[in-house]
Order: C-alpha cells, then sequence, then structure tokens
C-alpha cells in the first residue's frame, strides 16, 4: 500500500490569528488542540483534500496557499503535512471538534508550553509562529 497523506490546514485571519481545533478522539489526544484537517483519498491532490476537510470539519470555503516547511511521519503508512489557507467563505464552527479557537502568537507560544498542542504538530509552531509575527 501506498503511503497516505494527513493535510493540515495552518488557517490564518487578517488580524494574525491562527484557528485551532480542540480534538475530541482518540483518547489519547482527547482535549489537545490541533490545525483541523485529516486524510487524503487515494491520489486526492493535496490542496483538494483540504478545501474538502475544512468544508467538513468547519463548513467553510478556503483558499490554499503554500505547504509548511516540515513533513511529519506519523507512521510507516502515514505522512502528516500542513498547509496555509485563508477562509474565503462561511463562519467555522466545530462540526467534528469539541471548540475553535482563533490564538495569537503568544496564546500558540503559551499552549505549546502548557503542551495543550497534539504532538505532532508542534514541529511547525516556529513556523507559525513567525508569520504570525511577522505582519
Ligand atoms: O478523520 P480522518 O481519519 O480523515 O483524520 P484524523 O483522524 O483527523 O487524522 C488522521 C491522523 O493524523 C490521526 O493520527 C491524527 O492524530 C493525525 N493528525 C495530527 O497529528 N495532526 C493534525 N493536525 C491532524 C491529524
Amino acid at each position: 500500500m501506498s503511503p497516505r497523506i494527513v493535510v493540515a490546514g495552518a488557517v490564518t485571519s487578517v488580524d494574525n490569528r491562527l484557528l485551532l481545533a480542540q480534538r475530541r478522539y482518540p483518547a489519547t489526544v482527547a482535549g489537545l488542540w490541533e490545525l483541523p484537517g485529516g486524510k487524503a483519498e487515494d491520489d486526492e491532490d493535496v490542496k483538494f483534500a483540504l478545501r474538502r476537510e475544512l468544508r467538513e470539519e468547519l463548513d467553510v470555503g478556503v483558499e490554499v496557499g503554500e505547504r509548511l516547511a516540515e513533513t511529519v511521519a506519523l507512521s510507516d503508512d502515514l505522512t502528516l503535512i500542513a498547509l496555509w489557507a485563508r477562509i474565503t467563505d462561511g463562519v467555522p464552527r466545530p462540526v467534528e471538534h469539541s471548540r475553535l479557537r482563533w490564538v495569537t502568537a503568544e496564546e500558540l507560544d503559551k499552549m505549546v508550553a502548557g503542551h495543550q498542542l497534539v504532538p505532532a504538530d508542534t514541529v511547525w509552531v516556529p513556523e507559525l509562529s513567525g508569520v504570525l509575527r511577522r505582519a
């Protein structure tokens, strides 16, 4: 079987906040916060997959930009990537997550220090925090 891709959205707002979503399951990560996303279908374009996942999970339309630099090997057959995104249509609501939050760079750093992010997503924090601070 070819490795599957999990796409996650680094969704940012015009006032330099990042959208985080709190997981409900599984127990190992329930209550922790992540960049929303999910598994791409076989042969599905990653940008298309992210638009589909964020429509399903947040009920919004997004424009998808570049990939973040880091790639995470979740397991032998599951690879996690993230892409920048902006909401173009709708107001996000937590269809599958328990809550959503728009965080500043400072809030993101505090959440990381408090181990409130899912472990895999912490690799993106320097890049996320840098971009949120730069504008
Ligand atoms: O719902 P679906 O099976 O499409 O995807 P998921 O369960 O949300 O994510 C698949 C895997 O990627 C799980 O192991 C998640 O914990 C992981 N994941 C992650 O580490 N960070 C994210 N931002 C999104 C997913």
